[in-house]
């Protein structure tokens, strides 16, 4: 398993965390910035590198940072085949595997609890698609993407 990491300056930290935490899992990474907090940048850049390194099949998943996740989890979304989801905490972070089959969790290091960080990102990585009637609910989702 290959992850793609990527933030903002604000999400930066989470990031920094993020890699400490793929390291002692023993999961590969690769870090598409941004490199520093010193900067402002523009979280669309970071949503953008990762979002298609996940659809090119070049990672695995994809984890982004921002201050809330919003804005970051927003731009990933614009990508075809991007299924990025806002967690918030370990359970939102297991459904959006289970229920959502999401390809990007988008974390925010304003809300989210820096003790969180490892038990989210571990329970991303793990959890399966139940598939059933939520593959229905992807395959909907899929439609909205087709060019009409
Ligand atoms: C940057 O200050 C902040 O707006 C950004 O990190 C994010 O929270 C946007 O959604």
């Amino acid at each position: 398993m290959k992850v793609a990491l990527g933030s903002d300056h604000a999400g930066f930290p989470g990031k920094e965390a993020a890699k400490e935490v793929l390291s002692r899992l023993g999961i590969a990474y690769e870090d598409f910035g941004t490199h520093s907090d010193a900067e402002s940048v523009d979280y669309p850049d970071y949503a953008q590198a990762v979002g298609e390194a996940v659809v090119s099949r070049r990672a695995d998943c994809g984890l982004l940072f921002c201050g809330t996740g919003i804005g970051i989890g927003i731009a990933a979304n614009k990508i075809p085949g991007i299924r990025a989801a806002v967690v918030h905490d370990v359970e939102t972070a297991r459904l959006a595997r289970e229920h959502n089959d999401a390809n990007v969790m988008a974390l925010g290091v304003r809300n989210a609890s820096p003790a969180d960080l490892p038990a989210m990102i571990e329970t991303f990585l793990t959890t399966t698609f139940a598939a059933g009637r939520h593959a229905r609910r992807i395959e909907k989702i899929a439609a909205l993407e087709a060019p009409k």
